[in-house]
């Protein structure tokens, strides 16, 4: 085996792209309306977008919490994973944002299921603790306060939720010492947050595909 070269990886993903995951015209205008909404084009990649969706399934999960809507993408396929009567909770900062999500998630069918609560994580999540648990959490927003959404995905999980954390590589900046930036430093604190907190078991996953080279953690709330 041979280290990858950028051709080489991008072809992979798209090879592994077109065969498995395929072309969805509600997905593929959830971006198209993002980008056209002026968002920036950091949905998860389609590849990882379907892990999330096969995820929630192998997990059984009827309630996903997602910290981080943007314009949508990873919550319709997080959706669609779920069983009648099953609910996404997806917080966003940004109420621009929320609109198109809002309009993008009902577009593709999948609007009944998904609840956009609009606010800033931190202020948004202490007012879900009275519901049901969730049995899957998606991080993917601010990564300044990775460790406080870690802390609320324990709070409002049971034993066996599914927790995943994206953008925990950042082309290789999450391992370099040198990198004081407070996006990184703001992993690094979520990644030693899962190794020390008893109430996770954790590994992380190099990525790379048509968001380039980052990385996940998948967590259990044990
Ligand atoms: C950024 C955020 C993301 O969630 C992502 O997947 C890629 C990049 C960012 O803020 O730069
Ligand atoms: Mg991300």
């Amino acid at each position: 085996m041979s280290d990858p070269t950028p051709d080489g990886w991008r072809a992979l993903d798209r090879y592994f792209t077109d065969t498995l995951v395929g072309a969805e015209p509600g997905l593929d205008q959830a971006v198209r309306d993002q980008a056209d909404a002026g968002m920036p084009a950091i949905e998860v990649a389609p590849v990882n977008g379907k892990f999330l969706h096969l995820l929630a399934r192998i997990a059984g999960a009827r309630r996903v919490l997602e910290i981080g809507t943007l314009g949508g993408y990873s919550t319709i396929w997080l959706a669609r994973a779920l069983p009648e009567g099953g609910r996404v909770v997806t917080i966003e900062a940004e109420p621009a944002n929320a609109a198109v999500a809002r309009a993008s998630i009902d577009r593709a069918g999948v609007g009944a299921l998904v609840d956009i609560r609009v606010g800033r994580g931190e202020h948004v999540l202490p007012t879900l603790a009275g519901e049901e648990p969730f049995d899957l959490v998606f991080i993917d927003a601010d990564k300044e306060s990775g460790a406080l959404y870690l802390d609320w995905a324990a709070r409002l999980g049971h034993p066996g939720t599914v927790v995943v954390v994206d953008n925990v590589g950042r082309a290789g900046r999450v391992a370099d010492p040198g990198d004081t930036s407070a996006q990184v430093e703001g992993t690094r604190r979520a990644l030693e947050l899962l190794a020390s907190d008893p109430r996770f078991e954790a590994t992380a996953l190099q990525t790379l595909d048509a968001k380039g080279w980052d990385g996940i953690a998948v967590a259990l709330v044990v």
